[in-house]
């Protein structure tokens, strides 16, 4: 045997091939191919230990621990309750009519007061946004179309939206204030009627 004759047998269990000096697996042979009996890179090997390692933990919390979080419809259950607590009762089905609860009609001052009143005024009379006392409006005088303006704005306008500020019944309890307590009232310093003369109540 041709490679036979140039292979060291070293005792151990690869041989040496002595031209080359490649190290050969032995007794491994197919048609005069040999393979050789490299190391694997230490990075490959950590690799592969990191994945045993991974694997007993995984077994471990899966099946001893019973983790939660491991199985993908408990997860989901759990987020589901979680999402459901946080959703108050009034935004799951929340309608949007005016309020007249006077706890309801104080919590809408109180923003007003505190975030409106810069552009429409303490009494609604209006100064870079429009008059609110009067039967004038530029996008309506329903619940729903001061509800609307409120969330989305008027941004080219300057009226901001306030969807992310306050929450649905926060905007309610503002526009509610404005239909039940400001409109029709008599402002110090009226600013000029905007928009079109509508109908009160609609
Ligand atoms: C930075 C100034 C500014 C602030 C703050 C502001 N608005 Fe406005 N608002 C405006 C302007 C300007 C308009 C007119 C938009 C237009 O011309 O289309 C307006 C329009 C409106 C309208 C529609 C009026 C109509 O005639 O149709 C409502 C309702 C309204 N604002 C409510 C509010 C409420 C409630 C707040 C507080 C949460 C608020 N705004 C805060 C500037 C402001």
């Amino acid at each position: 045997m041709a490679t036979e004759d140039k292979m060291k047998n070293t005792g151990q269990d690869y041989e040496i091939d002595t031209l080359t000096n490649d190290r050969l697996i032995k007794d491994h042979e197919y048609d005069g191919i040999r393979e050789l009996d490299n190391d694997l890179p230490p990075w490959w090997k950590w690799l592969f230990y990191i994945t045993i390692a991974f694997g007993i933990i995984y077994m471990v919390r899966m099946f001893v621990l019973d983790s939660d979080d491991l199985y993908q419809e408990r997860e989901y259950q759990k987020a589901m309750a979680e999402a459901a607590s946080v959703v108050p009762e009034k935004a799951k089905n929340f309608e949007i009519k005016v309020l007249t609860d006077e706890s309801d009609l104080a919590a809408g001052k109180e923003i007003f007061a505190s975030i409106c009143k810069v552009c429409h005024l303490d009494d609604g009379g209006g100064l870079v946004g429009p008059n609110m006392t009067d039967d004038y409006w530029i996008h309506g005088n329903t619940v729903e179309d001061m509800f609307n303006v409120v969330t989305n704005g008027v941004i080219e306008k300057g009226m901001i939206p306030y969807k992310d500020q306050l929450s649905p019944t926060q905007r309610l309890q503002v526009v509610s204030y404005i239909i039940e307590k400001i409109h029709g009232t008599t402002p110090a310093a009226p600013k000029a009627p905007q928009g079109e003369q509508m109908e009160w109540p609609y």
